[in-house]
């Protein structure tokens, strides 16, 4: 059990997120820094560890658009969105009625609580709790058959809409960081891994992949960091490549457990690294 730190968590993640990181928490909240001024999160997908902390002053990023808009939503209007998401049916041919709009100017006329309660069904009740897109981003996840999904708990959502309460939401690169972070912040960082090997890299997050390119944009990002006096742990894959673009930093290697990948003989523990500048 995870003692310091994660006492009385005030919210849950709310989408199923590839990459998640529930599996990892513990080893992550182990490290977390005893204190820092502000919690960054540029990579925030499902944000596991955002709510096991539910740091008071908090940024949080994302390129996915949609998921942006769905933090907005949990966070200002919970009401509103639980409303919607009742109207909601778990049946194949409303499923991919509703998950086709993206593909129609309609689309465009969606208020953002409707886009919101979109993107919490499909990713609910899709194939494998996965959020994947096309190249032209329209999601094209198949129908999941799941028996008596909960698309929204409302105990849950108003939790997780007070831990939101006074964070800020920004949609963009994780470049963002470099503006806001300052001495003494805790930036964590969690980009898509870099794959084992060619294949195996769990893709389609958003359009276009997280290149080997984008890694050590990253790490010279993570450098220039702490340059600044900010505090930086990041989480990726056991492999020689990240481990020689981070050498000059702290390195853990821990055991997780991999739940969403299309081959289940590849699932089970996996050695990850977590990395740390301080
Ligand atoms: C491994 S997941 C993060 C998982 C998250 N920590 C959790 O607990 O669910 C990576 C996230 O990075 C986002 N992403 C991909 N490329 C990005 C970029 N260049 N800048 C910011 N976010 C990006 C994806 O949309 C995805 O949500």
């Amino acid at each position: 059990m995870v003692k310091s730190k994660m006492t009385e968590p005030v919210g849950t993640p709310f989408v199923k997120w590839a990459g998640g990181k529930r599996q990892l928490l513990e080893e992550l909240v182990k490290r977390v820094p005893n204190s820092y001024a502000r919690y960054i999160e540029p990579f925030v997908g499902g944000g596991a560890l955002f709510f096991a902390l539910a740091p008071k002053r908090a940024i949080l990023i994302d390129l996915n658009a949609e998921l942006i808009n769905l933090y907005r939503v949990v966070k200002e209007q919970p009401r509103e969105l639980m409303k919607e998401v009742e109207k909601h049916r778990n049946e194949e041919e409303y499923y991919y009625s509703l998950r086709s709009l993206d593909r129609t100017a309609e689309f465009a006329e969606l208020s953002e609580v409707e886009r919101a309660s979109r993107f919490l069904y499909l990713n609910k009740t899709g194939y494998n709790g996965l959020w994947r897109v096309n190249s032209r981003g329209e999601n094209n996840v198949p129908f999941g058959r799941y028996k008596n999904p909960t698309i929204a708990d409302p105990v849950k959502m108003t939790a997780s809409s007070t831990a939101l309460a006074s964070s800020i939401l920004l949609c963009g690169d994780f470049s963002e960081v470099e503006h806001a972070a300052r001495a003494n912040d805790f930036v964590y960082l969690d980009p898509p891994y870099h794959p084992l090997s060619e294949t195996s890299g769990l893709t389609g997050y958003s359009s276009g992949g997280f290149s080997a390119e984008d890694q050590i944009r990253l790490r010279d990002l993570a450098l220039r960091l702490t340059e600044r006096g900010v505090k930086v742990m990041l989480s990726n894959s056991n492999t020689p490549f990240i481990l020689k673009l981070y050498s000059r930093f702290n390195v853990d290697r821990v055991n997780a457990k991999r739940t969403i990948n299309c081959k289940g003989a590849k699932r089970g523990a996996v050695s990850e690294l977590i990395i740390r500048n301080y």
